[in-house]
């Protein structure tokens, strides 16, 4: 058995963030990481386009506040947001200090881009590498402190005893084998759920596992309903391409050549908020304007030194994976699952509904994005809150003694994984994960109905039977990645079942939900979160307000 004071599930930004927190503030205490990927794999390596903050002389934290309340359709509790926004700029001068390499602007001054939805120029960024720059220089930190990262270890469940958490039981992938480890205090920092859809900018490991694992210890899941949609990714392979393309002045062309967004937000353009820029792309693709199910987004006025300088991951992106070279042509892009809104309920300090258990980044809902992300604010989301759990977990310990664990949640892992080792079947994990992600896809993407959805329920409950049903052949111990996969989907279709029966539910249109058959907002009867909770006849849904403090609805 490993024992630790502080145990976080997850390291990317907000794991190793809350880590660093911790750890600043308690130098003696003992903080160990678990990933199912070697660190620099998390997913915030992937983030591209930047992180905002009110640094400008024109800029304040109150206006990032209010375009991230009106962004997020008033659904953002916007005590949190306050603190999201005030917290900025520090957060910024923070990570420079911890070594992270910004892009500069002429003066010298770390460089700020335009990004969707803002009222200020206000997304900082390292070109479009930004999630690559910040998680190398955290992770450096971590070394330099010598945190105990256990690298591949995939947690299968919590220990919940006597109503606390515990800790973790996780399966060590090189060598194979199920061990307890005990913290005095758990953070979940596990990522986002992206690969419930088929089309997704998530790397392939995000399948909402922290989501799932508090979801089955019986805390509630919030505002599930609300998954954004990136407007921008490459045809076929849903690889992000940032809105730092647009930032920079790349226009959405449809197949008559017209920059179509000033029919839908002729003031914003291609700079409106994700959910309208997508909405209009669908539109466009399904009234016929589209090309093989994308539309076009033009970067050749840019010239090559800008492109280079600014956006040369995108472009090294779109040779390799689309052959086209946007310093020619464009890029022929579609919409995709990008960014869960909602994810494991979660006070402004991390804090669960289960004594022990902290949450914190995608896998948490703290509830400052509401019904729609801005794009910038997820990296922040990791930092600033990242840090606060860190800080309160590890000042809950204090004076808490180690306690001896029971075995048996161990045993009944073991026993769980026995079985799925065991079972002879002609169902495999990754056919019922396709299946997932087209059912998603096609039911639940941009535009809903309540057709849809009922069809996708139905489909979705169909795919848990088989997701129970399936079988490994890799029966072996050491790096067993279809064993991985099997438990990875039961994740997935717990968390689709939340989305389908949120959004169902939710008979309104707001920010990423989209339904045709309710196309407006609601604020009435809707503006209110959902919580879900699990049953064994699925997901019992209750309603709790949104805290509005100085911008109200609009
Ligand atoms: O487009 C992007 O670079 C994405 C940024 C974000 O989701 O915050």
């Amino acid at each position: 058995m490993k024992v630790h004071d502080l145990v976080i599930v997850g390291a990317g930004l907000a794991g190793m963030r809350a880590a660093l927190a911790a750890l600043e503030a308690h130098p003696h205490l003992d903080v160990a990481i678990l990933s199912k990927v070697h660190p620099v794999r998390s997913h915030s390596v992937a983030a591209q386009g930047g992180i905002n903050a009110a640094l400008g002389e024109q800029d304040s934290w109150e206006a990032h506040a209010f375009d991230t309340a009106k962004g997020g359709q008033y659904l953002g509790d916007q005590d949190a947001i306050e603190a999201l926004c005030r917290e900025a700029p520090d957060a910024i001068l923070d990570l420079e200090r911890l070594g992270v390499i910004f892009s500069r602007d002429e003066q010298g001054r770390i460089a700020q881009r335009p990004f969707g939805g803002s009222g200020a120029v206000r997304t900082c960024y390292a070109a479009d590498r930004t999630g690559h720059a910040i998680l190398h220089a955290l992770y450096e930190q971590l070394l330099k402190r010598q945190v105990c990262v256990y690298e591949e270890w995939y947690v299968t469940s919590l220990i919940v005893e006597e109503g606390h958490c515990r800790g973790v039981i996780a399966w060590d992938l090189v060598r194979g084998g199920l061990h307890p480890v005990v913290g005095k205090a758990t953070l979940l920092a596990a990522g986002g759920s992206g690969r419930v859809f088929s089309t997704s900018t998530n790397a392939v490991i995000n399948t909402g596992d922290g989501m799932a694992l508090a979801y089955r210890a019986g805390a509630s899941l919030e505002d599930m309903e609300f998954v954004q949609f990136h407007p921008t990714t490459l045809k076929g392979t849903g690889i992000l391409i940032t809105e730092g393309a647009r930032g920079e002045g790349a226009y959405l062309l449809n197949t008559l050549g017209d920059r179509f967004m000033a029919r839908y937000a002729p003031d914003q353009m291609e700079l409106a908020p994700r959910s309208t820029v997508s909405l209009a792309i669908g539109r466009e693709i399904l009234e016929g304007r589209g090309m093989d199910g994308c539309i076009l987004l033009d970067l050749r006025h840019l010239g090559r030194a800008k492109i280079q300088e600014r956006l040369p991951q995108i472009r090294q992106l779109a040779i390799e994976f689309a052959g086209v070279d946007p310093v020619e042509s464009p890029i022929p892009v579609q919409p995709g699952a990008h960014y869960q809104m909602g994810g494991v309920k979660a006070t402004q300090w991390g804090e669960t509904e289960l004594s022990g258990l902290y949450a914190a980044g995608e896998c948490a809902c703290v509830s400052v994005h509401g019904a729609n992300r801005l794009g910038g604010n997820s990296l922040l989301e990791t930092i600033v809150f990242g840090r606060r759990a860190g800080l309160r977990a590890a000042e809950s310990l204090r004076g808490v003694a180690p306690r001896a664990i029971s075995d048996h949640t161990l045993r009944a892992e073991e026993r769980r994984i026995g079985r799925l080792m065991d079972h002879r079947g002609p169902e495999r994990a990754w056919q019922v994960r396709d299946d997932l992600g087209r059912v998603m896809s096609l039911n639940l993407g941009i535009f809903r109905t309540k057709e849809s959805m009922t069809e996708a329920l139905g489909q979705v409950r169909a795919l848990q039977v088989r997701a129970a049903q399936v079988s490994l052949q890799d029966r072996g111990k050491v790096f067993n990645t279809d064993l991985i996969q099997a438990l990875e989907l039961q994740s997935l279709v717990d968390i689709a079942e939340t989305i389908v029966a949120g959004a169902l539910a939710r008979e309104e249109s707001r920010g990423a939900h989209y339904r045709s058959d309710f196309p407006a907002r609601n604020d009435a009867a809707w503006l209110k979160h959902s919580l879900a909770r699990r049953t064994p006849q699925g997901p019992s849904l209750s309603y709790i307000p949104v805290t509005i403090t100085r911008f109200p609805p609009k």
